[in-house]
This record gives structure tokens, C-alpha cells and sequence, in this order.
């Protein structure tokens, strides 16, 4: 049973990732769900050595931080001391290992703070019209958190030439006004990684989850810090009970990261 009142409201979605689905011809009988890759199938891309130099890479093409330093040395120190053997997975190998397969076109990401995963997500789509949502909290995690002239800036740097839609303000408002305005609008991949409390992670799952495409991948972060328990409960189940998906998780190291695929 759901230990929350909240759940999200689907409905009829019309819209595919051609890229990882298969649609029979018209005339002919869709037998299969379209997804034809399984969330374990990329979460191996995700925990891959190639992931973490990748992640790495994209790290060192932007404003540095306190946490992105942290960062940093701690990929390196582990491909050097682990190499292939490491398989440790965050929110950056895991949107890389994404983007590779889906090929976003468009990208909605609540909590974007420096640039650091909207620009991960560019380096490999960088046509994808991103769509941020953030209330730029001021120094968040003890950095600065200056907003939309950062992060733009940060998406030059890995070239990306889509669409930027910035929404400044509370998530809990902002994306109700923003999918009513929007009625039509549906995601190839989404990330929630704003609000931690459990109350308003739940509320931004239950606003974003319907306008995921069929084959569209949603990312959770934080799913093991250890500040926010709970959210692995809240990933559960709210995505990973929820038979209309194909979910991955890595909570044993770091701070945990969750992706779920959408089936139908
Ligand atoms: C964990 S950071 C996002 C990190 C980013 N995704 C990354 O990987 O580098 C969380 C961000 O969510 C924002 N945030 C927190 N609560 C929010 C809310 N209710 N509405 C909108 N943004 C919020 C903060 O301003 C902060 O920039």
C-alpha cells in the first residue's frame, strides 16, 4: 500500500522515443509494449568505467565548485584504483548513459542548480530543447547558486544549440502553470532533483511522471544521502512499483541515483 495520499494521474500517452521503442507498421498488430531496451541494459552503460572518464570530461569543461572538485578526484582516484572494476554510478554517468541511447530531443529537469546535469545531458544531445525549473536557493549546499546567466553559460561550453526554457520559481507552482500552458508537451527525459523533502519530492513526481514520453527515462536523485532517507521509499513507490516501468538503482555508495523507463 502507498504510505502517500498523492499519486500521479496518467493518462493516454501518444508520444514515443523512436530511438529504444519499436511501433508496428500501421495495419498491423502492436503485440509488445514499444520499450525495447530494459533500464538494466542501460544501467550497465551507467556504472561503466567509460561513464565515470566521461563524467570526468564533462566536469572539467565546467565552472568549477567546492562538491565539482570533490567530484572530480573522486572519479579519477577510483577508474585509477578500480578501472573497469569499479562500478559506481551518480546522476551524471547515469544521464550520459541516457542520452547515448534515447537521443533526447527534449529534456525537463527540476533542481539544475550550477549546469552540471543539464550540461551532461548537452554534451551528448546538444540539440535537445532543455526545459529547467529551479528557484536558484541561495547558496544551496554552502555554493553559490546565481541562476540562468551560470547555467547558460555552462551550455556553451559543451556546445549545445537547443532550446532553452528557463521557469524561475517554486517547482510546486511553477510546473502546475507551466502543464496547463503546455498541454501537449511530453518528455524524452526528465529529472527531478529540486525540492529533497519527502512531501515535495512527491509532489514533483506526481506533476512531471504523465508527461513522460512511452520509452522517455525519468532520473531520481539522492536516492541513499544520507540527509534524505526516505527518498529512496518515495522512488519506490511512486516509479519502481509501478509495473508501467523498467527501473534501475544504484544505492549502495555515494549518494544514490534511481532511472526508471516508461512502458506504456
Ligand atoms: C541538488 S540541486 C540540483 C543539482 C543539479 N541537478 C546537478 O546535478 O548539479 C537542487 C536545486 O533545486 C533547487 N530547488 C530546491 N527546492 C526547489 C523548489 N521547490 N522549486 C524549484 N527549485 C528548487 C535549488 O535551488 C537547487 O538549485
Amino acid at each position: 500500500m502507498l504510505a502517500t495520499q498523492q499519486t500521479p494521474q496518467y493518462s493516454v500517452m501518444d508520444q514515443f522515443v523512436e530511438s529504444i521503442c519499436y511501433r508496428a507498421p500501421e495495419n498491423r498488430t502492436q503485440w509488445y509494449p514499444p520499450l525495447m531496451r530494459s533500464a538494466e541494459s542501460l544501467g550497465k552503460r551507467a556504472i561503466s568505467a567509460d561513464a565515470a572518464e566521461d563524467a570526468l570530461a564533462v566536469l572539467r569543461k565546467l565552472e568549477p565548485d567546492d562538491y565539482s572538485e570533490y567530484l572530480s578526484a573522486y572519479y579519477a582516484e577510483g577508474i585509477r584504483r578500480f578501472g573497469a572494476n569499479w562500478r559506481y554510478a551518480d546522476i551524471v554517468t547515469v544521464l550520459l548513459a541516457l542520452a547515448v541511447d534515447l537521443k533526447p530531443k527534449s529534456y525537463l529537469e527540476i533542481g539544475v542548480r550550477r549546469g552540471r546535469s543539464v550540461c551532461t545531458v548537452a554534451s551528448k544531445a546538444p540539440a535537445c530543447d532543455i526545459y529547467m525549473f529551479d528557484m536558484w536557493v541561495a547558496n544551496y549546499a554552502g555554493m553559490e547558486n546565481p541562476g540562468e546567466s551560470l547555467v547558460s553559460s555552462e551550455l556553451d561550453k559543451v556546445s549545445h544549440t537547443g532550446k532553452r526554457v528557463f521557469t524561475n520559481g517554486n517547482s510546486h507552482s511553477t510546473l502546475k502553470t507551466f502543464f496547463r500552458q503546455n498541454s501537449d508537451l511530453a518528455f524524452d527525459m526528465i529529472t527531478v532533483d529540486g525540492d529533497h523533502t519527502r512531501n515535495g519530492a512527491i509532489e514533483d513526481l506526481c506533476d512531471v511522471l504523465p508527461r513522460l514520453k512511452i520509452g522517455g527515462a525519468v532520473v531520481f536523485d539522492d536516492i541513499c544521502h544520507p540527509k534524505h532517507r526516505y527518498l529512496e521509499d518515495v522512488w519506490k513507490e511512486l516509479v519502481v512499483n509501478d509495473n508501467r516501468f523498467t527501473s534501475w538503482s544504484c544505492a549502495d555508495i555515494g549518494y544514490g541515483v534511481g532511472f526508471a523507463l516508461r512502458k506504456w
